[in-house]
């Protein structure tokens, strides 16, 4: 039996066109004799359109974008439940959704309620995992090392501007980053050199959340390694970004192709084992499933976390991927075993009590 996929991908987000382009390499890489893949494609307004089955990969983005109006059911929930009501239509989804409603755990949310497999991290992972400041407490918690930060909402900002400011350069030097506490692919983030630069940061930061972060900069080598697993997650080998422009931003990362990718990164096996230690500790810390992609600063011999990410980007020239590849596990065989790992996750699941017996 031919196993049904739910490709879930685009999505009221900044990353919707990365999204559209995993989702047409997926539809190149995944094997149709195993599986029936159905495409459901959130547009940027946040419209639920689920296309026909596909029987041959999408050549382009194009065919992935389909119209409310071509789309058959018109209510999310009836994506899942047939007429009846019965739970029928997919046997895994599979979320290729990044950054607000789709990493961040609403998303989970909604396949948790509807008790649906899904591939990936589960609500708490990718809520916590959205939250830089989250997840910069739970890292301490783990005792993994980090840069030193300082975060605070907008109320206290409107009330207390000096003060905060006083606070910044006393705990850390400059330069600091400044960022949103909830977004991905560096929106709203600035290096900050002085007061004034500090101050302007944080009022751009404050247009994408109400929380900010600021952070003691670092000048340090940029490497990452992949996670995949469930109870007993594995560790890629280490990749390292080599920008071109003076920090690792939204450009760079997605459109100008001005980063290059050093696979695997050339680094001391000690250091390489202390990023491994500390990427399964991340993993577990936040409770993940599936995968994680673990972002590092490495200078010197010293290794400092600087995030994870729940969704990684997910096409074949992504890191992610590509470190898998590097560890001797191709695309392809990465869907699969994401896919199994869906199902692993939700059996266990199911073997859970819910009274009181
Ligand atoms: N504390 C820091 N020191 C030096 N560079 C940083 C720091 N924080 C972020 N950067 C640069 O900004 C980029 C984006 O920041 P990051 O926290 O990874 O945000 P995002 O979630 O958008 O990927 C990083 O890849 C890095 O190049
Ligand atoms: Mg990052």
């Amino acid at each position: 039996m031919k196993k049904r996929i739910g490709l879930l991908y685009g999505g009221k987000s900044a990353e919707h066109e990365v999204s559209l382009t995993t989702a047409t390499a997926i539809t190149k890489a995944i094997d149709f004799n195993k599986y029936e893949v159905i495409p459901i494609y959130i547009t940027l307004d946040g419209e639920w359109c689920r296309g026909p089955q596909l029987t041959k990969p999408a050549e382009t983005e194009e065919d992935l974008q389909f119209k409310k109006s071509e789309s058959k059911p018109n209510h999310i929930i009836e994506f899942i439940l047939d007429k009846d009501g019965n739970q029928a239509k997919f046997d895994v989804i599979f979320p290729l959704l990044h950054g607000t409603n789709g990493e961040d755990g609403t998303v989970q949310g909604l396949l948790e309620v509807l008790n649906l497999p899904y591939v990936g991290n589960g609500v708490l992972a990718s809520s916590a995992g959205m939250d830089k400041v989250v997840m910069k407490q739970l890292f301490s918690v783990a005792g993994l090392k980090q840069v030193p930060f300082v975060y605070f909402i907008r109320y206290e900002w409107d009330r207390n501007k000096e003060e905060l400011l006083s606070k910044c350069e006393k705990e850390l030097q400059y330069p600091m980053f400044v960022k949103p506490a909830n977004l991905g692919s560096s929106v709203g983030i600035n290096k900050a050199s002085n007061r004034e630069e500090l101050e302007e940061a944080i009022h751009i930061a404050f247009k994408y959340d109400r929380k900010v972060i600021i952070e003691q900069g670092i000048e340090a080598r940029e490497i990452e390694m992949a996670v995949l697993g469930n109870n007993e997650p594995k560790v890629s080998v280490a990749g390292e970004i080599k920008p071109t422009t003076e920090f690792y931003d939204y450009e760079s990362k997605y459109k100008d192709g001005s980063t290059s990718l050093v696979i695997p990164a050339e680094i001391p096996s000690e250091v390489e084992a202390t990023m491994k230690d500390m990427a399964i500790r991340a993993f577990k810390i936040l409770d993940c499933a599936g995968l994680v992609r673990a972002d590092f600063f490495v200078r010197g011999e010293e290794v400092f976390i600087n995030e994870v990410n729940t969704m990684p980007g997910f096409t074949p020239v992504s890191m992610y991927p590509l470190l898998w590849q590097n560890s001797g596990l191709s695309y392809p065989e990465l869907i699969d075993k994401l896919i199994e790992l869906a199902v692993e996750r939700h059996n266990e699941k199911q073997q859970l009590q819910f009274n009181r017996e």
